[in-house]
C-alpha cells in the first residue's frame, strides 16, 4: 500500500481574505491539509520556521520578499528523522511571491526524494501554482512531480470536492 506523508507550510495570524484583513488561528493550507488527513489518514509534518515571519501581514510580506531575493534557507523548528518509509509526499504550501515559502526549500533540500512521488498543492489568492512545480522539480531531481492542485486560500474550508477529485485522480483514494 502507498504510504503518504503530508508535509505542509502554513501561517496563521493576519491574512488577506477577499478584500479584508483578518486574524485567523489556522492558516488556509493547514485547513486543506486537515481535509486531506481526514480523507487519507496520512501522517503529517508541519514545516515551521525557527524564526517565523511576523503575525502582521504587511510585515510578513516584506520579510518573505527579502528571503526570496536572498535565496534564504530559513532554519526549521524540526525535521522528520527520515522520509524513507513514504512513497508519496503531498507537499502543501501557500504561494509566496510566485513560488513556495523559502522554508519549503529548506525542507526539500534536506532529503533525497529519488523514486518518490510528490503531489504539490498550493493555496493562493490568484497566482495559482506560480513557478512552484518547476522549483520542486529542480530541488528534487529524482522525484516524479505530479500536476499540482491550486486552491484559493479564502475557499480552503470549501475545498473538499476538488481535493477528493485530485487525490482520486492520483490513485490515493
Ligand atoms: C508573504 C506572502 C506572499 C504572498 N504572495 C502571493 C502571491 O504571489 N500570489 C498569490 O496568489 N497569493 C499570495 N499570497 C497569498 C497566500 O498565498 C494565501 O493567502 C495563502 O492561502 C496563505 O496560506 P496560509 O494561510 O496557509 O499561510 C501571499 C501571502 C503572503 C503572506
Amino acid at each position: 500500500m502507498t504510504k503518504i506523508l503530508i508535509a505542509f507550510f502554513s501561517r496563521a495570524d493576519e491574512n488577506y481574505f477577499a478584500g479584508a484583513m483578518r486574524y485567523v488561528k489556522v492558516g488556509n493550507t493547514e485547513i486543506v491539509c486537515g481535509i486531506i488527513k481526514d480523507l487519507t489518514g496520512a501522517d503529517s509534518f508541519k514545516i515551521e520556521m525557527k524564526d517565523p515571519y511576523s503575525p502582521v501581514y504587511m510585515t510578513c510580506i516584506e520579510e518573505a520578499k527579502k528571503d526570496l531575493r536572498a535565496k534564504a534557507r530559513p532554519e526549521l523548528v524540526s525535521m522528520p528523522e527520515s522520509i524513507d518509509e513514504y512513497d508519496t509526499i503531498i507537499l502543501a504550501y501557500p504561494n509566496y511571491w510566485g513560488t513556495m515559502p523559502m522554508a519549503v526549500f529548506t525542507f526539500l533540500e534536506a532529503f533525497d526524494f529519488t523514486g518518490k512521488t510528490i503531489l504539490p498543492l498550493c493555496t493562493n489568492e490568484g497566482s495559482g501554482m506560480g513557478g512552484s512545480e518547476r522549483d520542486i522539480k529542480k530541488a528534487c531531481p529524482g522525484a516524479v512531480v505530479k500536476n499540482g492542485l491550486p486552491i484559493t486560500g479564502s475557499q480552503a474550508a470549501n475545498s473538499k470536492a476538488s481535493v477528493q477529485k485530485w487525490l482520486s485522480a492520483n490513485g490515493l483514494l
